[in-house]
């Protein structure tokens, strides 16, 4: 399947977060595709066990029900002294982010070793139910003791990156960007998605 067969300049980013979506515009604003959010409504379960099952699932949902081609990710935070958790229930861990983090906090009370690492899975997938590129990004650093920063979503205010001495929410987008993983993710795929556009 060629990107000459569907409306390759489209891309419809396949997450409902607007944290997500935002960072996904400047990642492709220099590949001058035209960005679509995921229509409003549309739930997809996440069932996999991995991030890449996970964004592989999105983006191939989003892909064929849109008629546009779709770029996924799923991500989430894994803490090494809680057996890798909450990993890919980072978003279901509590029922909204200051829970989420005091949850998390809570968990770790009294544990010195808080290694941990924010994982990004990308998929970008064609409406005909085909996978075209699949990359994940990784980012290190621990878990605070305290919340930091006032950026960002999610678990930003409690991850601090490693060699850096600021939390995700400390940084600016431009700085969370050259770091992190979806940055990551993205510096990986963003030369795989030049060579298709290329070969249309
Ligand atoms: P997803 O939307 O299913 O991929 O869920 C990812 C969840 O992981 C989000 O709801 C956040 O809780 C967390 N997460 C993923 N990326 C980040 C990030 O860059 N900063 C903070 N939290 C993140």
């Amino acid at each position: 399947m060629s990107l000459k067969s569907c409306h390759y300049q489209t891309l419809v980013v396949a997450s409902s977060n607007p944290g997500k979506v935002e960072e996904f515009v400047d990642f492709l604003a220099p590949l001058q595709f035209q960005v679509l959010a995921q229509p409003e409504g549309m739930q997809i379960e996440e069932h996999g066990i991995t991030f890449a099952e996970n964004a592989r699932l999105k983006a191939l949902e989003v892909a064929t029900r849109t008629g546009y081609m779709a770029l996924a990710d799923d991500s989430g935070l894994c803490v090494d002294a809680l057996g890798g958790e909450p990993g890919v229930y980072s978003s279901r861990y509590a029922s909204n982010d200051q829970q989420r983090i005091e949850k998390l906090l809570t968990a770790l009370e009294g544990i010195r070793e808080r290694s941990a690492h924010f994982s990004s899975a990308l998929c970008l997938a064609m409406p005909q139910n085909e996978v075209l590129l699949e990359v994940e990004g990784i980012c290190r650093g621990v878990i605070t003791n305290v919340p930091r920063g006032d950026h960002g979503f999610g678990y930003d205010p409690i991850f601090e990156v490693l060699d850096k001495g600021l939390t995700f929410a400390e940084m600016s987008s431009e700085q969370k960007r050259a770091c992190g993983h979806r940055g990551k993710a993205f510096s990986l795929l963003e030369p795989k998605l030049k060579q298709l556009v290329m070969a249309k």
